[in-house]
């Protein structure tokens, strides 16, 4: 192993180093890469990370995909004695060595370099011809749609294999350092190669890992880093994406630095007066020699932006270690900040942050500078109360929602998310549930600065399979490494507040075998992180399972309202467990398509979604009247009911938020789901103001649905809905008093269902405690005529990565929602900027996300846009349709560093 630390200590000695290159560089180095999908046809070393994929695809492939109980099989029936050895997979193993607490069982690198032969992998190998991409990117995304076989997996091209090669310039005063290769998210069993050497790798495709590059990097020249990603099919029950779909950076440190995710800040003891900041440091002495480490920290307050704001507050009492060789030592230390701002969820507390800023210093000289964000605030789980967070009860409003952003696929966006994010806390939601896997970096990063509480979940398997090829084929070797790895990553987020250890997992059915993995589980959280507990969301769980028992929340799926015939089963899981919290941990599924209004309606406030409920099985729609759900499921009316007839239940987490790519019930050939708020394109269903009129119950609000251009329909009954946060309301038609209702205990939508359809004006008054409190109306529009082009945002950054969300409507001549639009548009970009992708939000769609022609669907079409690197300017966008007027906006594009 070649370090050159002899010349790094010479050169730092005699002072000779650049600042800039001391001590710690981060560098983004998402640009520009090389990117070829399938392996060469020339090629004759096998690639396989493991055999038991094989086996497992020869077996099992004809399979169901299928999440029930029964249908689920134990992975270890796939590993047998007769199977060839593993050809790849004892390189990649060692990679999550740091992660295996027990040292014995650590893996230890075979002889040999895998990939010897593969000519994508050898230097000098002319990738000239491959497509250049920029990161984070998901081969995915661009289709063509799959019409063949199910859903569940969204109908895009994820699985198959995937090369990327990049060519990384290494100044020669690199040498001495330690240089590290860190992935955010790469979909799936990634390999690494620098300079033809087998670096290491990670098959999980959620996890964010990190790779030495150090023994194989050649200082003072060009080095070809080369990454294979190998994603099976039948490998997930939604959307993986496919490819390097995450940020990637280069890491370069001196040999004594922090360690990957090297610090655990914990705040021990909070008052409105101090708060005890509790510190550890783990620093690796990569040299030779042994390092005489001291270590010092400041804690800066961190503004709105997460920008240092200020001199520093406290510090942690310097610490002080000595390290051999090749090994790592643990310093902790204690401070105290007086006055904390404390860090909670709007409305009523602020998301506070402060940063300590640790320095390694080594023989007098600054060895590394760490930062690490945190947050100041208490948390209380309460069985009987709820969830407290400095000491106020906030119930849990909270949604599920997967990776995807949409029409981006699983590329990941700051400012896609960010917007996610935003309606979702317009709409009242303070909680999310990342399911069913660890998120990237930035998700958390936004849920800390704005505020919300996270449920980070690892799983959504363990041993036993829920699809033929997915992570349970992994998961007897790597869940330590993908668990302590996801805990180190996210415990110093406030946002964070639980830890789930799986999802809905095919152990809730294996008593004491299942219980027993859950416990173990468990226990790795409880060694990681202290401070907060761990919960298993269970859809089929019996309170006497042993499962429950084994985590310190109880997560209910489903259950609290009630599966089917089964009554709702909060009060039994109360009385076996009445020390354990517990929350619906996902609930609703109720399923809508936005605009689509089927009669007649039931009179129910929940129904089973089917042909002749809800649903229009020609068109593959369901309906707005949301009242409909999957057959396990509950409208959200009958949640809320369940939830606050126990009041003892921490919240919720519906199922979803946002409508995501894959698992499109109850329509297995559209494209996306049912179950959004949102719809996939990111326009609010009629459900995000029944959400909002309940989770916000001091925002004056009044929604009217459905729409009212109804040709046709004259004089038959079309039901009216209000969503509002008033108790009472009168509705009106044309002038017409429809009468005056009061919603009853349990109830949370004001109904007219006997109206007569008349075009015309539907109006509605709301009242609350009596007092006049918000009005709506929804007037008949004429015929489509005009497109009405409005960007999120006028102004973006001009760096390749910001987006304008232009929402285009079409509209009849006096503006008015033309509600069943279904236009053909076609949209032209001019100037700073280039169109990215295109929706309709609707889930039957296998329109291609990159055309810029689509059809509107119930009046709407979603571009998004971005401005290009470095070229600030004006963006001009014209949308044009057949016998419609032409509908054109502007966006500015200004320099990067402009905004925020
Ligand atoms: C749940 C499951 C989710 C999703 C949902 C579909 O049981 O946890 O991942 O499959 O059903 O409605």
């Amino acid at each position: 192993m070649i370090r050159f630390h002899f010349l790094w200590l010479f050169i730092a000695a005699t002072g000779l180093v650049a600042a800039a290159d001391l001590p710690r560089e981060r560098i983004s180095i998402d640009e520009n890469w090389r990117f070829i999908k399938g392996d060469p046809t020339n090629c004759t070393v096998s690639l396989l990370y493991d055999s038991r994929r094989d086996e497992a695809i020869r077996r099992v492939a004809e399979a169901e995909a299928d999440g029930n109980p029964t249908a689920n099989q134990s992975a270890a029936s796939n590993q047998t004695a007769d199977l060839p050895p593993a050809v790849i997979k004892q390189w990649i193993l060692p990679t999550g060595n740091p992660f295996i607490k027990d040292a014995s069982r650590r893996w230890t690198r075979p002889a040999g370099n895998p990939g010897d032969g593969a000519p994508y992998v050898q230097p000098g190998f002319d990738d000239s011809s491959w497509r250049r991409v920029d990161l984070p990117h998901d081969w995915a995304i661009e289709g063509p749609f799959i019409t063949e076989g199910g859903g569940g997996m969204g109908r895009l091209p994820s699985p198959g294999v995937g090369w990327y090669r990049k060519k990384l310039s290494i100044p020669a005063g690199d040498a001495g350092k330690s240089i590290f290769l860190d992935v955010d998210g790469a979909m799936s069993y990634a390999v690494v190669w620098l300079n033809g050497r087998l670096v290491g790798g990670w098959p999980f495709g959620y996890a964010s890992w990190r790779v030495d590059l150090t023994p194989y990097v050649k200082p003072g020249g060009e080095n070809e880093l080369t990454i294979r990603l190998d994603n099976p099919p039948q490998s997930s029950r939604w959307y993986p994406g496919g490819g390097i779909y995450r940020n990637v950076w280069l890491l370069k440190t001196g040999p004594v630095h922090v360690c990957h995710w090297g610090t655990q800040l914990t705040t021990p003891e909070v008052s409105r007066e101090r708060a005890t900041v509790n510190l550890k440091v783990t620093v690796d002495n990569d040299s030779k020699q042994s390092g005489n480490v001291s270590l010092k920290t400041e804690i800066f307050p961190l503004n709105a932006n997460g920008k240092r704001s200020g001199s520093a507050v406290a510090n942690i009492a310097p610490m002080s270690l000595k390290i051999s060789p090749g090994e790592s030592a643990v310093a902790e230390g204690v401070g105290t900040v007086v006055n904390p701002k404390l860090w909670g969820p709007p409305p009523t507390q602020r998301p506070n942050r402060y940063v300590a800023v640790t320095t390694v210093s080594q023989d007098g000289n600054v060895a590394d500078t760490y930062e690490t964000p945190f947050g100041i605030r208490t948390l209380k789980f309460d069985p009987n109360q709820g969830v407290f967070v400095n000491g106020e009860r906030i119930e849990l409003k909270g949604v599920c929602d997967h990776h995807d952003l949409g029409a981006l696929g699983a590329a990941l966006n700051d400012r896609a998310l960010q917007r996610q994010l935003e309606m979702l806390m317009d709409m009242g939601c303070n909680a999310i549930r990342t399911s069913h896997n660890p998120p990237a970096p930035e998700f958390l990063e936004l849920t800390d600065k704005m505020g919300f509480l996270v449920m980070d979940e690892t799983f959504d398997v363990w041993v036993r399979k829920k699809t033929p090829l997915d992570f349970h084929l992994i998961f007897p070797d790597w869940h330590e490494q993908d668990l302590r790895a996801h805990l180190r990553r996210d415990r110093n987020c406030p946002s964070v507040i639980l830890w789930s250890i799986g999802n809905e997992v095919g152990e809730q059915f294996t008593g004491a075998d299942g219980a027993e993995w859950g416990r173990k589980l468990s226990n790795i959280v409880h060694e990681e992180d202290s401070t907060r507990p761990t919960t298993t969301a269970m859809n089929w769980a019996q309170p006497t399972n042993l499962l429950p028992a084994t985590v310190d929340i109880v997560g209910l799926n489903y259950q609290g309202a009630g599966i089917r015939t089964t009554p709702g089963r909060y009060p039994e899981f109360h009385e076996k467990f009445p020390d354990k919290l517990i929350i619906g941990s996902e609930t609703a599924s109720a399923l809508s398509s936005r605009g689509e209004y089927i009669f007649p309606v039931t009179a129910s406030n929940s129904a089973a979604v089917g042909s002749k409920s809800g649903e229009e099985p020609g068109r593959r729609q369901v309906s707005a009247y949301e009242l409909y759900h999957a057959a396990f499921g509950a409208s959200a009316d009958k949640v809320f009911a369940s939830q606050e007839k126990h009041p003892y239940v921490g919240g919720e987490f519906v199922w979803t938020g946002w409508d995501y790519l894959g698992e499109p019930t109850p329509f297995d050939a559209s494209r996306s789901s049912y179950s959004g708020i949102i719809d996939l394109a990111g326009f609010k269903k009629d459900r995000f103001y029944l959400y909002q009129a309940h989770w916000r119950p001091d925002f004056p609000m009044a929604h009217i649905l459905p729409h009212w251009t109804w040709p046709g329909r004259e004089g038959q009954i079309t039901p009216v809905h209000v969503f509002t946060s008033g108790d009472e309301g009168e509705l009106f038609l044309n002038g017409k008093s429809q009468g005056r209702k009061k919603k009853g205990a349990g109830e949370y939508r004001l109904r007219w269902d006997d109206v007569v359809y008349t075009p015309g004006t539907l109006k509605v008054v709301t009242y609350k405690n009596g007092a006049k409190w918000a009005a709506a109306e929804m007037k008949t529009a004429g015929q489509p005529s005009r497109l009405k082009l409005e960007p999120d945002r006028d102004k973006i950054r001009a760096d390749g990565r910001d987006l304008s969300f232009v929402t285009v409507t079409v509209t009849d001549k006096a503006g008015l929602t033309s509600p069943r639009a279904d236009n053909r548009i076609h949209f032209e970009i001019h100037g700073a900027g280039e169109i990215v992708a295109t929706d309709n939000g609707d889930p039957t769609s296998l329109e291609p996300f990159q055309s810029c022609d689509r059809k509107a669907f119930n009046a709407l079409c979603l571009v998004i846009v971005r401005g290009k690197s470095g070229q600030p300017g004006t963006i001009q966008l014209t949308a044009r349709s057949d016998g419609l007027e032409i509908g054109t906006t502007s966006i500015k594009t200004i320099r990067a560093g402009g905004i925020r």
